[in-house]
């Protein structure tokens, strides 16, 4: 098999040798011949076929091209001999070529040192326009001679310069040349860039003098070339004083494109709203400024009205911002721009015909919300070689959009608002994404975007290349989707179940524990409640230390009532002249018993528990025992404020631990009911209460 494809392959090629030289290659398309003896070493001119039309003869060791080598060839309109080692032509060199059209003899010897060029050698060439003989003669001495003046017909020249003492203008011999309208530089080296030098070619469109050494800039260098289009200044040394000059050129000059790639090379700022103003009238269309050392573009006008495409890429800019009204492509890759895209929008206002925008190699590892909002018309956005993790901007507005380029970024998943905005831009447009090389994630948490990537898999281009974290860290290639959305399916059921038990049982134990925590302090929460609450409710006069209202709160079950009136009342209130704090009596209506218990509680000395069964069984009278706990705990550095009579026999065992404490310390007295105990009882109360 190989075999037969190998010879068909040799008789094919073989075929297309040419005959009076078997190394070059002969083929005809559309009923022009070509003849390519490119790369071959040969030093002389072969015989050629009179009906050649194009003839490559670069990449040869030529030296010398005599007398009639092409008088034959009158049919050939292209002739290619860049590459070789031309030393010399003769006069009658080109003899017969009166119908070629281009004669490229670009990287030669050929030079007015060794006399190259007798005076008249292109006369034969009557149908030349494109005549490239640059990079032979640094010394440039072709341009400042009389050889080409009678190229009437020439449009494109291209050719080295020198503008020596011996050369004043380049041009001096270009005035006859009516048609040309392209002129490019090799060799370069201008004195002076002045009004004089583009003197008497008044009709080009295109100048590209890039790379020339160029030691001044005078004004009005390019004022009068009224159909000037393009303007290249690429890989100059030029200050920002020489650019201000040019560009000055273009208040009266139109221009449409200006080429200044690596033309600044130490400058970090311009006069932007000068630079701007000067092509306000010009119609730029396109501005390349790539490679210069740009750091701080913010400029308060909007950008020239025409201008179209605007290249700023490999700068050093940290801020970029413009109004740029009709923009379509936006430039800006290899750039520092990524803190500054984090919270900002490079365009001032909608910029409604932008339809590229390439960010790539920004360092950006997030973009501002709003970034892309307003650009109706955005079709391409290359955001490749940055440090995303995920997609931070908003591009639910970009309905043009065909082409998402993030590639060689950190991306681990989309976020579900993402893969919404996704499939919805791409139901209408023909939306592409590029996501080779990023982190992508193949685990349960990512489980919706790999799942989401499985039914929109045909907008990702490349998909075959991509490749993801597996769960148990390996990395693994994503496609075919379909059995990685299974197994995820199938890990992750269960995973989830479990997910949902951990869940639920911490919950559950923080609920426990809380309501655990709540239960054992309650009494202490309740307390600090009230207490808190009445500070901000209630006026309370301030009391000094020790100063209470009420010298006792008598705490009691309704049952008791008789004792507290035939008993207390009588004697403490009115024999011993105490104060007491009575609920019935004292408490303030309209106010929270629970909150007037604490009041109570807090402006009395003391407070007194009448202990029975129904005192025990009453929730208010435990709540105003606790209280009063909670008070000379909290509130009366640990003093006990708590005494209990007991009126009834009770035992230890039907009483709360708290109170059992309290019996242990003494802090009770129980009730004799006999005349003689009596009197004692009562001394012993009022002593209790008055210390
Ligand atoms: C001519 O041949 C050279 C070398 O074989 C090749 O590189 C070049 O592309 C060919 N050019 C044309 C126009 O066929
Ligand atoms: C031409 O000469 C160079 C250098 O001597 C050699 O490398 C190359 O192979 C030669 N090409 C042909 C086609 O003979
Ligand atoms: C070139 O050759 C022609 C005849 O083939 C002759 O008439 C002419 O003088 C020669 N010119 C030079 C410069 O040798
Ligand atoms: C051009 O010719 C000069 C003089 O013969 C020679 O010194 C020089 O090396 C040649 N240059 C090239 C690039 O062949
Ligand atoms: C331009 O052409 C005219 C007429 O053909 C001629 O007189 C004049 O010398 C030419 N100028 C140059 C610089 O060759
Ligand atoms: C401008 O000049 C640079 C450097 O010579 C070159 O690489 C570039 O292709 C030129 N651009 C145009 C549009 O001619
Ligand atoms: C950015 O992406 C676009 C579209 O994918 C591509 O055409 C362009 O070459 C990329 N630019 C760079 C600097 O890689
Ligand atoms: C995305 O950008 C990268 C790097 O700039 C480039 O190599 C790739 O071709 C672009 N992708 C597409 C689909 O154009
Ligand atoms: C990780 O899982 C993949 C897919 O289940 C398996 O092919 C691979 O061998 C595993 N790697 C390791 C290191 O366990």
């Amino acid at each position: 098999m190989l075999l037969i494809l190998n010879t068909l392959f040799v008789q094919t090629t073989s075929s297309l040798r040419c005959h009076f030289d078997r190394q070059c290659i002969c083929y005809n398309i559309i009923e022009v011949q070509y003849v390519n003896c490119s790369k071959i070493n040969i030093t002389t001119i072969p015989i050629l076929p009179s009906t050649t039309n194009i003839l490559n003869l670069n990449f040869n060791l030529i030296v010398l091209i005599s007398n009639g080598s092409f008088k034959n060839l009158k049919h050939l309109l292209e002739l290619d001999l860049s590459w070789n080692k031309l030393k010399r032509l003769e006069l009658g060199s080109f003899t017969g070529l009166s119908n070629l059209q281009k004669l490229k003899l670009e990287h030669n010897n050929l030079s007015l040192k060794w006399k190259s060029f007798p005076l008249g050698v292109f006369g034969p060439l009557k149908s030349l326009r494109h005549l490239n003989a640059k990079y032979n003669d640094r010394d440039g001495f072709l341009a400042c001679t009389n050889v080409i003046t009678n190229l009437k017909q020439l449009e494109k020249l291209e050719i080295d310069v020198d503008e020596s003492p011996d050369c004043p203008n380049i041009d001096k011999g270009f005035s006859n040349l009516t048609n040309l309208k392209s002129f490019r530089t090799g060799y370069c080296d201008f004195t002076y860039l002045s009004s004089y030098t583009f003197e008497n070619m008044k009709y080009l469109q295109f100048i590209d003098i890039s790379r020339c050494s160029i030691s001044e800039v005078h004004d009005g260098s390019f004022q009068d070339q009224k159909q000037l289009k393009v303007l290249n200044i690429s890989h100059i040394n030029f200050d920002i004083y020489d650019i201000s000059t040019i560009v000055e050129n273009f208040r009266s000059t139109p221009i449409q494109k200006l080429i200044m790639t690596r033309t600044l090379r130490d400058t970090v700022s311009l006069a932007w709203d000068d630079f701007f103003n000067c092509l306000k009238q010009s119609g730029i269309k396109e501005l390349q400024m790539g490679g210069n050392s740009f750091v701080y573009v913010i400029v308060k006008y909007p950008l020239p009205p025409t201008l179209e495409i605007f290249d700023l890429s490999y700068n050093n800019l940290n801020k970029f911002q413009f109004e740029m009204p009709n923009l379509m492509q936006l430039k800006l890759q290899n750039n520092g721009l990524g803190k500054f895209l984090a919270s900002n929008r490079y365009s001032k206002q909608s910029s409604k015909r932008l339809e590229y925008v390439d960010l790539s190699f920004n360092v950006i590892h997030k973009l501002h919300f709003t970034i892309f909002h307003d650009h109706p018309k955005l079709k391409t956005i290359n955001l490749s070689y940055n440090i995303l993790t995920d997609i931070s901007f908003d591009f639910s507005t970009l309905r043009s959009l065909e082409m998402l380029n993030l590639s060689h970024n950190k991306i681990l998943a989309f976020s579900e608002e993402s893969r919404n905005a996704i499939s919805n831009i791409a139901k209408s447009s023909s939306l592409k994404i590029d996501l080779s090389k990023n982190n992508l994630q193949c685990g349960c948490n990512t489980f919706p975007f790999i799942q989401w990537m499985l039914e929109n898999r045909y907008i990702f281009i490349g998909i075959d290349t991509y490749r993801c974290n597996w769960m148990n860290n390996s990395v693994i290639t994503i496609f075919p989707l379909r059995p990685i959305v299974l197994q995820l399916e199938k890990e992750c059921t269960s995973y989830t179940v479990l997910i949902a038990c951990i869940t639920s049982g911490i919950a559950l134990s923080c609920v426990v524990l809380v309501g655990g925590l709540a239960y054992r302090y309650r009494w202490r929460l309740r307390y600090v409640y009230h207490m808190t609450r009445s500070k901000y409710k209630r006026y309370r006069p301030i009391l000094d230390e020790g100063h209470y209202t009420y010298d006792a709160f008598i705490s009691y079950s309704d049952e008791e009532q008789e004792f507290l009136l035939k008993d207390i009342i009588p004697n403490l209130e009115q024999k011993e002249n105490l104060k007491l704090c009575i609920h019935q009596r004292d408490f303030l209506p309209g106010e929270d018993i629970t909150q007037n218990i604490t009041n109570a509680i807090h402006e009395s000395k003391k407070t007194v528990c009448i202990i029975t069964r129904s005192f025990l069984d009453s929730y208010y009278c435990m709540f105003e025992f606790n209280m009063a706990r909670m008070e000379s705990i909290y509130s009366r550095g640990g003093q006990n404020i708590l005494f209990l009579i007991f009126l009834e026999q009770i035992r230890p065992s039907e009483l709360p631990l708290v109170m059992l404490e309290l019996v242990q310390k003494q802090s009770y007295i129980e009730y004799p009911n006999d005349e003689q105990g009596n009197v004692v009882f009562w001394d012993k109360i009022k002593e209790t209460l008055i210390t």
